[in-house]
């Protein structure tokens, strides 16, 4: 079940007392003015501990491993974030999944073999997503993205900085041997390669156009895909009804809000 009320109160309080200078500058930023932000104006990721603190009940009902397991992945990402915080913090996020530290930790602990994700922009969650690949050692990702960074109200001077960087611009060369990006539409793209390519699928996860038509169609076909066990997430769940609808018609039990907005649930095992 998505997040309560309570739970979301509880949620936002306890972000809020972590980092209150941060949230009210991101909060005036980002709701009052309207305008993109810069990754270091985001506390989501100045600090990654607040987030895993409130999804990691959730992160281990939906994977079965322990507190402590969990605690060991989540300890891995210091490095990842120490790089990304001297290169990155300064530039536009353009539409980042905030809770892509959150999918390593979910990769770490499910393993997952082949992973599917739409919607690519600087390509944040597929570097979280193929970090965690790379320490299993095994696995790959399939990421579908047309050629647009998630740019909204942002100032020419600021956005200059992303000038010339392609979608995905994130990974590493030394990541890439494991990424399939397929860039075009998920409409005109994401049924062959679940049929034809990134069999069997592990987990699939929905981050592209976030309308109900596009949301609704992507579960559609990700959900037979999924091998037993697997994992379905959807970022924005909230914009609109496709994914409680689809849970409820599918039907699919037990679904998680990990810190808000990104929906996950896990397909029965056989
Ligand atoms: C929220 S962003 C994805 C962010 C991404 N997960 C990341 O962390 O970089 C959504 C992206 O989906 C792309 N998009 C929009 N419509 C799409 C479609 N029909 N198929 C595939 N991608 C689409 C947009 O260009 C945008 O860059």
């Amino acid at each position: 079940m998505g997040e309560t009320r309570g739970a979301a109160w509880r949620r936002r309080l306890y972000h809020i007392a972590r980092h209150p200078l941060l949230w009210s500058r991101y909060l005036y930023v980002r709701e009052l003015r309207k305008r993109d932000v810069l990754f270091e104006v985001n506390p989501r990721f100045r600090d990654w501990g607040p987030m895993y603190h409130v999804a990691r009940p959730a992160l281990e009902r939906l994977t079965g491993a322990s507190r402590a397991q969990l605690d060991g992945y989540f300890g891995e990402l210091a490095p990842i974030h120490a790089e990304l915080l001297r290169s990155v913090a300064g530039l536009p996020s353009a539409g980042a999944m905030m809770q892509a530290p959150l999918l390593y930790v979910l990769v770490r602990a499910g393993r997952p073999g082949i992973v599917v994700e739409t919607g690519v922009s600087s390509g944040y969650s597929a570097r979280l997503i193929l970090e965690a690949l790379e320490k299993n050692g095994t696995g790959r990702l399939w990421s579908i993205g047309i050629e647009k960074l998630a740019m909204g109200a942002i100032d020419d001077a600021r956005s200059e900085r992303l000038k010339g960087r392609s979608i995905g611009w994130l990974v590493p060369d030394r990541l890439r041997a494991r990424w399939e990006l397929r860039v075009g539409p998920s409409e005109e793209l994401l049924a062959r390669v679940l049929e034809e390519e990134a069999r069997p699928l592990g987990l699939f996860i929905h981050d592209s156009l976030h309308l109900y038509d596009r949301m609704y169609a992507e579960y559609t076909l990700a959900r037979p895909k999924l091998l037993p066990g697997g994992w379905l997430l959807s970022h924005d769940i909230h914009n609109n009804l496709a994914w409680p609808e689809f849970l409820a018609r599918a039907p699919l039990a037990g679904d998680e809000e990990l810190d808000h907005d990104l929906g996950a649930v896990r397909i029965p095992p056989g």
